[in-house]
């Protein structure tokens, strides 16, 4: 497997696969790949010749300095991994903080319609500057066909949606579905990072989030937010920060509910000192 360290070597080696007519898939990631990262991989073998991964742990998009220290860093399993899906057909791109950013490690300015504001924007000041930033000088250097996003980060998704029309960046962006573990955990990179007992008490989020959907169907957004708010106000282990029901679109708290619209549940809990984020669709 052909992995580059630097962007000037890698667009060589697009430029000449792009010559050729390849379609190019492309799958950003901040490594310590797991079956998630893999199933994205996968969507983008079935349409494109070549699919490059990146693994780049984003400076630029954490609001907190300890969770970017520890922030899990595994390459050569990583690659192990992608070359159990393919030896030829994937590329791997590992710059340094100094080829993305050069000298100024720092993000840009966005605005995203407003959906920056919402959720995860509201939670972690500046992160997504620093998804916006790094996103599109990613799209600029590899120029992919096809980019694919899981739907566990859904507003991540909403707003690159958004960037790449706000950019008129030529890019399809590709949503796929939430990879669960047998107990229903969202996969996450910070999964490894929990505790024995975090990661036993960690499946009481999917299950709450799917109880609210089954609530949803009867009840107001108020009366299932509190119902959440509850559930979680006297775990031993769980800790909740938000818990919204949002318009699909606008990702804006639901005030009163209509039949013509789409919404969506997500909730942020700390589970010790990491930070697990998931949402369900409701409706
Ligand atoms: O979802 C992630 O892992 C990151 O936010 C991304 C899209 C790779 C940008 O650093």
């Amino acid at each position: 497997m052909k992995i580059f360290y630097n962007k000037t070597e890698l667009n060589h080696r697009l430029n000449a696969l792009k010559t050729n007519g390849n379609s190019i898939g492309f799958v950003p990631t901040m490594g310590a790949l797991h079956q998630g990262h893999l199933s994205l991989v996968n969507e983008g073998l079935k349409k494109n010749t070549v699919v490059v991964v990146s693994i780049f742990v984003n400076p630029t998009q954490f609001d907190n300095k300890e969770d970017l220290v520890k922030y899990p860093r595994t390459l050569d399993r990583d690659v192990e991994l992608l070359q159990s899906i393919s030896e030829d057909s994937i590329i791997v791109f590992a710059p340094t903080v100094e080829d993305i950013y050069e000298s100024k490690i720092q993000s840009q300015s966005f605005t995203f319609d407003g959906l920056e504001h919402e959720m995860e924007g509201a939670f972690r000041q500046g992160h997504f500057d620093g998804v916006g930033t790094i996103v599109k000088r990613l799209f600029d250097i590899v120029k992919p066909d096809y980019a694919y996003f899981g739907e566990k980060d859904f507003q991540q998704l909403q707003i690159i949606k958004k960037l790449v029309e706000l950019h008129h960046l030529s890019v399809k962006v590709v949503g796929c579905p939430i990879y669960r573990a047998d107990d229903g955990l969202a996969m996450s990179s910070r999964n490894t990072r929990l505790t024995k007992a975090h990661r036993s008490a960690a499946p009481f989020i999917y299950d709450t989030l799917k109880s609210a959907k089954y609530k949803f169907g009867t009840k107001s957004a108020k009366n299932v937010t509190e119902w959440v708010v509850e559930q979680f106000k006297n775990h031993k282990l769980l800790e909740l920060e938000y818990f919204i029901i949002a318009d699909t679109k606008t990702l804006k708290p639901v005030k009163r509910k209509s039949i013509k619209k789409s919404y969506r549940a997500f909730i942020a809990v700390y589970a010790g000192d990491i930070r697990l984020i998931d949402n369900i669709a409701l409706n």
